[in-house]
């Protein structure tokens, strides 16, 4: 193993200078090939890491990829939530996150120890989880879900089975009002989602009286009720090729816009802006910790690995495989 010294322990990343006038992309992919490793990456990093990964998707397409993925280390390019599902499913193979403090806040608003005092109070319930969700929470699961299959994963309950539903409050109620079921929710919430503003979107509204308002699940009521269509990332981005409308009002973290850009060139994408930002977009400041600078270190020195407890990782497998049957 590499000489893991005691400055990148302390923050989380590999910390050294990189001679100017490196071509980080070349070198990564060298070290790609090299070392039989490939790169996945969210839909919410940036334009320059999205466009060298082998892989990329949504937290469901992250998953169902990753599994039996054909290389000895993957690189996972999001947060570290993701990263734990990737080694989970392929607990053989090295993991590697960019950064160790590439967290999620909806993630951190569910401790494993108090949400298993909740499942406690309430025997008769099934659990549902998140994806975003810490490998100790998903082992205290009966199945887990992303915003692209919670719905049908909830459906596929008798009507009258009692759930349990965390930690996403606003997911969690979107999925009650599209059901009709009355699932007892966690009190989480992302603040990426959760901060952007109604009243600044209905001023783009009226600017842009054609264009379609589009959100991610994870918004709050308000935006998801004012909104033409809901959906996950990959949902939003398969929505807006095949709408008639040519502008469309994005409200989810605006890592999503380079494919919709990407792809439809003849449309026109904003980003939903928030309640205190002067830069009129929403970045998650999670993902966006990770650079081509740390994709390449984190590869040239294969730290930091994502770590799971055998046990934990045993326990956490069967509602992430129970998702992916129902997928
Ligand atoms: P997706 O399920 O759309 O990938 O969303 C993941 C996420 O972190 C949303 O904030
Ligand atoms: Fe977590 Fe929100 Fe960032 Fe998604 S956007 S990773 S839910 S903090």
């Amino acid at each position: 193993m590499n000489n893991i010294n005691k400055a990148w322990l302390k923050s989380g990343y590999v910390t050294e200078e990189i001679p100017q006038g490196t071509d980080l992309i070349k070198e990564i992919q060298i070290l790609k090939e090299k070392k039989n490793a490939i790169l996945m990456a969210h839909y919410y990093q940036t334009g320059e890491i999205q466009d060298i990964a082998d892989i990329i998707g949504d937290s469901l397409a992250l998953a169902q990829k990753a599994v039996g993925v054909n290389a000895d280390i993957i690189l996972l390019a999001g947060v570290h939530f993701m990263g734990e599902t990737v080694k989970i499913l392929n607990p053989e193979k090295k993991v590697l996150v960019p950064d160790l403090n590439a967290g999620c806040s909806l993630a951190d608003s569910c401790k494993a120890e108090d949400f298993k005092l909740f499942i406690q109070q309430h025997p008769d319930h099934k659990v549902v989880s998140y994806v975003n969700t810490s490998a100790d929470v998903k082992a205290l699961t009966d199945v887990v879900v992303t915003s692209t299959n919670a719905l049908k994963v909830v459906e596929s309950f008798p009507k009258d089975q009692n759930i349990i539903f965390g930690p996403d409050r606003n997911l969690g109620s979107y999925i009650n009002a599209q059901t009709g079921r009355e699932m007892l929710l966690w009190d989480g919430a992302c603040h990426v989602h959760e901060k952007f503003s109604l009243e600044k979107i209905l001023q783009l509204k009226n600017q842009y009286p054609d264009a379609e308002l589009i959100c991610h699940p994870e918004c709050k009521k308000p935006i998801v009720i004012a909104s033409d269509f809901v959906g996950s990332t990959a949902a939003l981005l398969t929505y807006v090729g095949k709408s008639s409308k040519s502008t469309f009002i994005v409200a989810t973290e605006s890592g999503i816009l380079h494919q919709m850009i990407k792809a439809y060139l003849d449309k026109t994408f904003i980003a939903a802006p928030p309640i205190d930002s002067t830069c009129g977009c929403n970045n998650c400041e999670y993902m966006k910790l990770n650079t081509l600078e740390k994709l390449y270190l984190t590869l040239k020195y294969e730290w930091p690995e994502v770590v799971v407890d055998p046990e934990t990782a045993r326990l956490a497998r069967r509602p992430i495989d129970a998702m992916l049957a129902l997928s």
